[in-house]
């Protein structure tokens, strides 16, 4: 409670961050274009109720008279100590949300000492995001290129800027049906919002630019389109096959550094990861954004955990709404999780300062859990800290 103190505002931070709150307060401060960016999910957003009843019927069950007093929330991720088992989820084009947009979280997160990781849809440079993130812990979120010249030219800046994995998102290189998000001409939006300025600073991009005419100093619109349409959200497949070739040129420019796939759902999918030698799977349906009328993250950890959770580092993310939210993925048995909208809504809402008062206030919920909850450390949180509903309910 002390920490989420604000001395130079006099009260407890600028906001009440009831997540309910929040979501309101970010409504009110976005155009609709970009609330309808952040909101968004696919189809009729069965995917994203999943996630969040799938949160309901999991309930954690408190312990009685145990000394809290030297509890702990910090862990460990890829070799880091981190403050807490909960970090920044990549989320692309930052810009929409606040004009300082990565460069306020990525700063938020050293701060904070929270593990961040980067989209490369991001509307700052990776060199950039590096410097304001400064010596934090930080990923690097891949939407692979088919270009494979510029994936590597995108790997080897990730290695040279003190990115510490590579996370190949695997749901999306094609973005789903999102009702809202279509209505508003969602790509033209998108590039007014400096979508494709991380692709702009690539030497090979600015190569592939030139061979097609196009001077971002005067057309950056149409830059911007061409890394998006070509290189981020391009619709050509990419496959096992190709990520082993991703997997390996990662390990060959970091010098065997974490490599990860974001957007695992299944039990097969898992074990495939595991057979292939990845480091890491982030379970996630990217917040129900991508297949609608899908299984909920948390059921799909549940089965993956099962299946694999001895043989690979599992990571969680997809509707995590408070502190209880990444408490129960824990206990199922997530060694990390992430967070995307919570964040999104306190950039929105008040740039550095909102992502601030929004992670400081998940923290400190996190911390009185546990005092109030009776766990001493995140090592201890384990699926005999829960009590689950059928999943029939
Ligand atoms: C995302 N997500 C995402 N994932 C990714 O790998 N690269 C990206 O650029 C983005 N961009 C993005 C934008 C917005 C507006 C949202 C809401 C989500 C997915 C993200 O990393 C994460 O999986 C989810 O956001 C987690 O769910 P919650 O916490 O938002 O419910």
């Amino acid at each position: 409670r002390e920490s989420f103190w604000d001395a130079n505002n006099g009260k407890y931070g600028l906001f009440n961050t009831d997540p309910a709150e929040i979501e309101k307060l970010a409504k009110e401060k976005l155009s609709q274009g970009g609330w309808y960016y952040s909101s968004c999910n696919a189809g009729v957003s069965w995917t994203h109720l999943s996630n969040r009843q799938a949160f309901y019927r999991h309930r954690i069950v408190p312990r009685m008279l145990v000394d809290t007093n030297l509890r702990d929330t910090a862990t460990e991720i890829f070799g880091h100590k981190v403050s807490a088992p909960i970090g920044f989820a990549p989320i692309g084009i930052n810009r929409i949300y606040h004009p300082t947009g990565e460069l306020s979280v990525a700063k938020v997160a050293q701060e904070l000492n929270l593990a961040y990781c980067l989209s490369s849809a991001g509307s700052y440079s990776i060199e950039d995001v590096a410097k304001a993130n400064g010596s934090g812990p930080r990923f690097f979120q891949l939407y692979q290129s088919p270009d494979d010249e510029l994936c590597l030219s995108m790997l080897q800046r990730a290695f040279d800027n003190g990115f510490d994995a590579c996370m190949l998102t695997t749901d999306t290189w094609s973005l789903g049906w999102r009702h809202n998000d279509v209505f508003t001409g969602n790509y033209a939006f998108y590039h007014e919002h400096g979508a494709g300025d991380l692709g702009l600073q690539d030497p090979v991009f600015q190569k592939r630019l030139k061979e097609a005419g196009i001077d971002p100093a005067k057309n950056p619109k149409e830059a911007g389109a061409k890394w998006i349409d070509e290189n981020i959200w391009h619709g050509r497949a990419i496959t096992w096959e190709k990520m082993k070739w991703t997997m390996e040129q990662w390990k060959r420019i970091s010098g065997g550094r974490p490599f990860c796939l974001k957007g695992i759902q299944s039990v097969e999918d898992a074990k495939k990861a595991v057979e292939l030698g990845v480091d890491g799977i982030v379970v996630s349906n990217h917040a129900g954004r991508q297949v609608d009328g899908g299984i909920s993250s948390l059921d799909a950890l549940e089965k993956i955990v099962d299946a694999v959770g001895d043989k690979i580092y599992i990571m969680f993310d997809s509707g995590v709404r408070s502190a209880a939210d990444a408490f129960k993925a824990l206990a199922i048995g997530a060694k990390f999780v992430f967070i995307g909208r919570l964040w999104v809504w306190g950039l929105s809402i008040a740039g550095e300062h909102g992502v601030r008062h929004v992670l400081k206030s998940l923290l400190a919920e996190f911390d009185i859990l546990m005092e109030v909850g009776g766990f001493v450390k995140v090592k201890d949180i384990n699926r005999g800290c829960i009590d689950s509903l059928p999943n029939s309910s």
